[in-house]
């Protein structure tokens, strides 16, 4: 292993990995990704394990603490977090602010980030029992926000959270009931909403858990760090994705264009890609996709829905699976591919989909964040850069130019 700071120290050399696609940023014992073989583990346990055996609040607790709790601590776990669902009334004055056609991904970046102006006693984050207290009232409140946002978005009055539901229940609740009527929550698809919430958890130094972690290097506090998560997550690159497959696969409309978007894809001319495939460190299966293309069937069954475009989807896999070009590339589609299916099917709009990832998000982001203020490596950081502008020339007076 060489190392890095001797080597830039002794020679003044410094790497150049633009998307730092082999650049490691931390050390962190949170997520172990293989990609490889297409393996995904939170704190040793496998994602199909935990997806299918365990609940949101267990994998929260265990990304935050590094072990599952036991039944009385996971009891206590899940009472804090819903003690600290309800947001501030005046929160509700920011909501006011926006155009009510606002792209709710917007609302949650300025939400959030409003957060640190109205928890002064939990923004010292060199007080372990401050930073505990951020990070339980961001995973309790994002679902608040969001459902909120939607709220707004729709032009319905907010709905309150409510203690004796489960966590996923809770938001479907405040998401979807008005005051005609209560919101009929079935089990299935509580269960496929908290799966959801596993699945997009945590995934080590992806794009928004690296701004996370470089806002939080320079000291700021959590609640602008996590804002600064969501705006990165936002990109349809990242988190933007799901919503970005339902839109290409609307695009296609019909099996028999396949063929042609699949051309587009190839064509290294055309700004097209075949989104939800494609992963910067799976190049086998993303085992996330392999859950969720199950439980897609399992919701739309159970809903009675029968979505064209699943068909659409799954034909579509099928052939860029065949693909040289996709097999060459190692490109398989990725969470995304099933995610945006499923959360149509229970009732959200596309512009949903990335304020539900950024809610289930933020347990990751809120235990890398923590993760690295209490390591003793811990540096801002800051990249260098290979100048390629100008040697240093003569001023020229205005006059003269
Ligand atoms: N469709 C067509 N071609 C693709 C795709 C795609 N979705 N993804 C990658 N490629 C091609 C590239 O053009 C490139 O081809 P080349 O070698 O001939 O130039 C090759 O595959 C490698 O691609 P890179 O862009 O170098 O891969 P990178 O690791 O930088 O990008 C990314 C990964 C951003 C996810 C990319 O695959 C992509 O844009 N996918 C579509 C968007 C998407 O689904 N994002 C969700 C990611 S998962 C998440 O955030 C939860």
């Amino acid at each position: 292993v060489i190392d890095i700071r001797k080597l830039y120290a002794e020679t003044g050399y410094f790497t150049y990995d633009p998307g730092y696609t082999s650049t490691g940023s931390c050390d962190s014992a949170i997520t172990y990704i293989d990609g490889d073989k297409g393996e995904l583990q939170h704190r040793g346990y496998s994602i199909e394990d935990l997806a299918g055996k365990s609940d949101f609040m267990e994998v929260a607790y265990l990304l935050l603490h590094g072990e599952l709790p036991n039944k009385e601590e996971k009891d206590t776990f899940t009472q804090t977090i819903t003690n600290h669902t309800m947001l501030h009334e005046q929160m509700l004055f920011f909501y006011r602010g926006f155009r009510r056609d606002a792209h709710p991904m917007a609302i949650m970046v300025g939400v959030v980030g409003a957060l640190s102006s109205f928890y002064h006693d939990s923004t010292d984050i060199n007080d372990p029992h401050q930073r505990m207290v951020a990070s339980i009232r961001m995973i309790a409140k994002m679902p608040t926000i969001a459902a909120m946002a939607y709220k707004y978005s729709v032009g319905q009055p907010f709905v309150y959270p409510r203690n004796d539901l489960s966590y996923a229940e809770n938001f479907l609740n405040m998401t979807f009931s008005v005051p005609a009527e209560d919101y009929k929550i079935s089990p299935a698809v509580a269960r496929a909403m908290d799966r959801i919430f596993i699945l997009h958890a945590d995934h080590e130094q992806n794009a928004s858990t690296s701004t996370v972690r470089i806002a939080g290097s320079s000291g700021a506090n959590p609640f602008a760090c996590i804002a600064a998560g969501i705006s990165s997550l936002w990109g349809p690159a990242h988190g933007g994705a799901n919503e970005a497959v339902l839109t290409m696969l609307e695009q296609i409309g019909d099996k028999k264009n396949i063929p042609e978007f699949i051309a587009r894809a190839k064509d290294k001319n055309d700004p097209f890609r075949l989104m939800g495939f494609g992963h910067r460190v799976y190049k086998n299966f993303d085992p996330r996709a392999g859950v969720l293309k199950q439980s897609c069937h399992e919701v739309l069954e159970e809903l009675g829905v029968q979505d064209p475009l699943l068909d659409l989807a799954m034909e579509l896999e099928k052939i860029a699976l065949e693909d040289d070009y996709f097999v060459q590339r190692k490109l398989f589609p990725n969470v995304d591919f099933y995610s945006g299916i499923i959360l149509k099917a229970i009732g959200f709009p596309t512009s949903m989909f990335t304020v539900l990832f950024a809610l289930a998000r933020t347990v990751g982001w809120v235990a890398q964040w923590n993760e690295m203020i209490t390591d003793p490596n811990q540096k801002i950081g800051r990249p260098r850069q290979l100048f390629l502008g100008h040697a240093q020339r003569e001023y020229v007076e205005l006059e003269d130019r």
